[in-house]
């Protein structure tokens, strides 16, 4: 089935008689919608009210009354007057059973509607192989894939900064999340058809790199530095801060006055100056890029702070003196934002050089004038609310137009507390990547016999250590802070990573074990009829849920929606296993259920992707 890929999508509702059109519906994407429009139709009809509203005051997700419901509305929410549980009966008793919805019970004002099950299955199924096969080439998003809805960002760009380290520092909480949550965002923005930049902006500039130039001179060791420059260059960096404490004491700065002297030559332009700080940078960037790889993360474009030419920020400096949006005191130029309750802020310093708001200001403008964007996006951590909104207000003052609206904006996220392994806190990421992989490998050799199975354990533990940790992070709202659990987040059960690669696994282990079960090559001729069981339902009806999912995350920057998404769905497959055999039982009823497992191992893997996690198929 996945090499069938026709460019006309067939009409997965198939014979299903016609429907209006009803705004804010779309069940080309998902099919559960023309099933709501059905119930809205005949409901409108009842209470007077257009198709749309009612349409529109639809709930899906179960409802727990002792039924199994898959469409409910709650009557009051439509204002009519008189008693709500009287206007539901009579509803109720006006509608008419049809080949969307077959059963539609009243309670106490409340709706509650069935859809027909074969239909429904049909429909769902059909629709999520309707789209052109996943091209499977991971890393990287099949945008075209069940759940994406190309047509809301055609033709528009947006920039996606994320991670952005800074050179010569630990790569802390702060960064990973960043880098984690930046990453899905760049996919979801694809899945809506947009052209996404992901851009990585370094913090790469400032006195330090005088600091460091220094320490190189003295601690440094071209070998350490080809080999790994990020944990070599923090080495440096931590030595020659002692040097520097030492002295203090000693009451010398001979290091610090080096360390200015360097940074000022490299500021005006040295160019030897320039050839040490631009290999700290490139080799540090190399290294990066191996790690982002290994997370199935690549960039367009590596900026950073040293990139923003000294003309943007003197010109956005004098716009702000003209537009008086900054004032003078003591030499240094500050912007005045109490009015938006946003304090002040210096952009200027007294002895003339630019700070991290200033580079911002700069750098803004010059992507603007680059890339044109419709939309710009900063993945930082809350911690920083208060620099991007401040800087966000002073490029609005300035005047721009691409940065009014909400045409910029900063998606923020909680604290990581306890970031650390047995070896102690972790630096770098790739200390966080090995840890992750190692108590990884650990879990796995707990069962001997099957780890002996595995083909290829290093790999495996590698990409479930990923997962557990990308998982751990998009797993509850982004506002939320996490503890940073290496044993919790690598454990076969709970919800974790590991548990939703697991269920892929098994998901993809069903074909392989049915050889024997050929596919159709027109998949409308399974007989979705026999999907008879609840359990069965369950699956398709959270199957139907998913673009709504994808839509959900979209409006709120939430992976947490589809992580949760990703859960239910795994639950709702484990505990189907008994009752829905594949094997030894009739070869049609096997082939519709095999058919089922096959389309949620797709959009299981679909959510996984977007989620940045490669879906495992062996384990
Ligand atoms: N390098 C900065 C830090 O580590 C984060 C950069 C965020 N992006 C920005 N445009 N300010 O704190």
């Amino acid at each position: 089935m996945s090499s069938s890929s026709s460019s006309s999508s067939p009409n997965p509702l198939g014979s299903l008689p016609q429907l209006p059109t009803v705004e804010g519906s779309n069940p080309q994407r998902a099919a559960v919608d023309a099933f709501k429009i059905a119930v809205a139709v005949q409901v409108a009809a009842v209470i007077g009210k257009d198709v749309k509203d009612v349409y529109l005051g639809i709930d899906t997700g179960k409802v727990n009354l002792g039924t199994k419901i898959d469409l409910s509305i709650a009557v009051a929410r439509f204002r009519l007057g008189g008693k709500p549980a009287e206007w539901a009966d009579k509803v109720a008793a006006a509608f008419v059973a049809n080949e969307y919805i077959s059963t539609v019970t009243s309670a106490n004002g409340l709706l509650m509607f069935q859809v027909n099950h074969a239909n429904f299955a049909k429909a769902v199924l059909g629709q999520i192989h309707s789209y052109p096969s996943p091209t499977s080439d991971i890393p990287g998003y099949d945008s075209n894939a069940y759940g994406c809805n190309p047509v809301v960002g055609k033709g528009k760009k947006v920039i996606v900064e994320f991670s952005s380290p800074n050179i010569a520092k630990p790569f802390h909480a702060g960064h990973l999340r960043s880098t984690i949550i930046g990453a899905f965002t760049a996919n979801l923005y694809e899945t809506f058809g947009w052209e996404v930049i992901r851009m990585n902006y370094l913090g790469d500039w400032g006195k330090q790199f005088g600091l460091l130039a220094v320490g190189f001179k003295r601690h440094g060791s071209e070998e350490a530095l080809t080999a790994d420059a990020i944990k070599h260059l923090f080495d440096v960096y931590v030595k020659v801060n002692q040097d520097m404490e030492a002295e203090k004491l000693a009451g010398s700065q001979e290091t610090e006055d080096e360390a200015r002297l360097f940074f000022k030559n490299l500021e005006e332009g040295d160019a030897t100056s320039h050839a040490l700080w631009s290999r700290f940078r490139d080799l540090s960037i190399e290294r990066y890029k191996e790690t982002y790889a290994r997370l199935n993360i690549h960039y367009d474009v590596y900026s950073g702070e040293s990139q923003v030419a000294t003309k943007s920020m003197t010109e956005a400096i004098s716009t702000l003196q003209e537009m008086g949006v900054v004032g003078e005191k003591d030499g240094a130029l500050i912007a005045d934002l109490t009015k938006y309750k946003l304090e002040k802020t210096v952009v200027r310093k007294k002895d003339g050089t630019t700070i991290y708001i200033t580079r911002d200001i700069g750098a803004a403008k010059e992507r603007y004038a680059k890339y044109k964007f419709d939309k710009m996006i900063y993945v930082v951590a809350s911690q920083q609310n208060l620099h991007l909104a401040q800087f966000f207000k002073v490029l609005e003052l300035m005047g721009y137009e691409w940065a009014k609206d909400g045409r910029l904006e900063h998606i923020n996220f909680g604290m990581v507390t306890g970031m650390s392994t047995r070896r102690g806190t972790v630096k770098f990421l790739n200390d966080i990547l090995e840890a992750a992989a190692e108590t990884m490998m650990e879990q796995m050799r707990r069962n001997e016999a099957k780890f002996a199975l595995i083909e290829n354990p290093e790999r495996c533990a590698d990409v479930l250590g990923m997962s557990a940790v990308k998982i751990q992070d998009m797993g509850a709202k982004r506002h939320l802070d996490y503890t940073f659990d290496l044993k919790k987040m690598t454990a076969f059960e709970g919800d974790t990573g590991v548990y939703l690669q697991y269920a892929h696994v098994r998901l993809a282990s069903v074909q392989r074990k049915n050889p024997n079960i050929v596919m159709p090559e027109d998949i409308s001729l399974v007989k979705t009829e026999l999907l008879v069981e609840d359990k069965a339902h369950d699956i398709v009806y959270l199957l139907s849920l998913y673009p709504d999912v994808v839509s959900t995350a979209y409006k709120t920057n939430e992976p947490s929606a589809i992580v949760t998404f990703a859960f239910k769905l795994a639950h709702a497959i484990s505990s189907a296993w008994d009752g829905l055999r594949v094997q030894n039982v009739e070869v049609e009823l096997g082939t519709a259920r095999l058919y089922l497992f096959i389309s949620a191992r797709d959009v299981l893997a679909t959510a996984l992707k977007l989620l940045t996690l490669e879906p495992l198929d062996r384990m």
